[in-house]
């Protein structure tokens, strides 16, 4: 008896390590790097313990507290992992953390990461609750893209002005504020059997953020100069149909169903899934809300054209933008895998996101999370983790330095790949080599869904 125990467990190991990676860990990982990335006062039980408090003046115009939420890791088009608080890259992050701790919370459960999840999502909410000062007046970000970009150091030294810019009624962000109601309806849902009275906190802002973009449109990135040089939105329409769509979810009222289904003729472009583009994200979960077929259809044309049809790299990724390869693909791998939850082609999605994660975590002899495997990115494009413990200097020098990034950034997946497969571990080299917030949100929730799926190695 003992030598069968003794064999099968011998064999569980072999068929363990055969058989892929340990997605467990990976979400482990992850929510470190969201530890990292934390803006404001740190709390006790922070695990991430070379990170301080910092940002501590974070303010609004009239004098409000705007310290907490997220450094975003990244913009586009700048060299330097930054410390800029976006607010629209914050709240697509929150949603998708949201939407993976609802309907995957046994993935979080078997990884031992339900609480550590949901303290991450929640750091995120609790910014937002001080930026929404008032019914139409929302801060959409704190610290200027322009200026953090020339400083080089950790964020506890900063000492460039931190302004901060506000949606309200005459400079609308229809896109910013309903995807901000997205994050908290759903995180409404995540919360309503933990903590009601916050739940209902979440839900009552909701509904406010909701309707001030549906009454007051316009774009956040047509409401303030700041934001142009790093994410402007190309619509809002998306963004009022994905809210309301949560906000149904969230509250079953079906005058949000009506504005979602009548809002959705004016969706301008269809591109799939991304923080810029959430119609990929409203057809599966409108799909799943009202079982009506033309979604569904949407979304397995979608994800048999992403798999079947799409641009792959030699070794098998798909590949949809060569700025965070990986994230692009982990985000549709999400909205796919939601599909397959719904009963459209479920072997071959699951498959296909299974296949595509593991190309990240390690199938081409690589690992593209730090922290994660036995080689992985030591030169991520990093401003905290490049510089060593205070006091020591940190400026530009670490910058350029070809030593490794004194600080592990535990569980950050880097932008990626280009088209080649090409990617060299360079802290310059920011398309490939970033990480940012978002990036890692859609991957986490991947791993979520496949460990419930029992995919996990252990
Ligand atoms: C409204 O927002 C714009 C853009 O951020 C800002 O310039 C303006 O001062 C705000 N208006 C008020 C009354 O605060
Ligand atoms: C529940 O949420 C409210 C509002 O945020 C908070 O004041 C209270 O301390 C929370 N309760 C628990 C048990 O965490
Ligand atoms: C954002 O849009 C402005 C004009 O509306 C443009 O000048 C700028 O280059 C754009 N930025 C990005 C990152 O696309």
């Amino acid at each position: 008896m003992k030598i069968i125990l003794a064999l099968a467990v011998v064999l569980q190991v072999f068929i363990s390590n055969a058989d892929g990676y340990n997605y467990k860990e990976v979400v482990q990982k992850s929510l470190l790097f969201y530890e990292a990335q934390r803006s404001g006062k740190l709390p006790s039980d922070q695990r991430v313990t070379w990170r301080k408090d910092s940002a501590l003046h974070d303010k609004g115009a009239n004098g409000e507290d705007l310290t907490g939420g997220y450094y975003d890791g990244s913009p586009l088009l700048f060299p330097a992992g930054d410390f800029v608080k976006f607010g629209f890259q914050m709240s697509f992050t929150a949603t998708i953390l949201a939407w993976g701790l609802l309907d995957h919370q046994k993935g979080y459960e078997a990884a031992g990461s339900l609480s550590e999840g949901r303290k991450a999502l929640k750091w995120a909410l609790d910014y937002f609750l001080k930026a929404h000062v008032s019914e139409n007046v929302f801060y959409a970000q704190a610290g200027s893209g322009v200026l953090d970009h020339n400083y080089w150091g950790r964020p506890e030294d900063m000492t460039e002005a931190r302004p901060t810019y506000m949606i309200n009624t005459t400079h609308p962000g229809s896109d910013l504020a309903a995807e901000t109601a997205a994050a908290l309806a759903a995180s409404y849902l995540v919360f309503k059997d933990v903590n009601s009275t916050y739940a209902n906190i979440l839900l009552s802002h909701a509904k406010q953020l909701y309707s001030f973009a549906y009454k007051y449109r316009g774009k956040y990135s047509d409401a303030f100069d700041d934001i142009r040089c790093c994410y402007n939105s190309s619509g809002y329409e998306d963004e009022l149909v994905w809210g309301a769509a949560w906000l149904y979810r969230a509250t079953g009222d079906k005058t949000y169903l009506t504005y979602a289904e009548n809002e959705y003729s004016t969706i301008q472009y269809y591109i799939g899934f991304s923080w810029d583009q959430k119609a990929g994200g409203a057809d599966v979960l409108l799909a799943k809300l009202t079982g009506d077929r033309k979604y569904l259809t949407k979304m397995k044309n979608y994800c048999d054209q992403m798999i079947t049809s799409q641009q792959r790299t030699p070794k098998g990724l798909i590949f949809i933008s060569p700025w965070g390869s990986l994230s692009s693909t982990a985000y549709v791998m999400q909205v796919c895998l939601e599909t397959a939850a719904l009963g459209v082609n479920a072997v071959k999605y699951r498959a296909e996101a299974k296949k595509q994660i593991d190309y990240m975590l390690g199938d081409t002899g690589f690992s593209y999370v730090v922290g994660f495997g036995s080689k992985y990115p030591t030169h991520c494009h990093h401003r905290a983790a490049s510089c060593p413990d205070a006091p020591a200097k940190c400026d530009w020098t670490q910058f350029s330095t070809a030593e490794p990034n004194p600080h592990v950034l535990t569980g950050a997946l880097v932008g990626g790949p280009g088209a080649n497969d090409d990617y060299t571990d360079l802290r310059s080299d920011y398309v490939h080599n970033e990480v940012a917030t978002y990036y890692n949100s859609g991957f986490q929730t991947v791993l979520a869904a496949l460990i419930e799926l029992g995919y996990s190695s252990e």
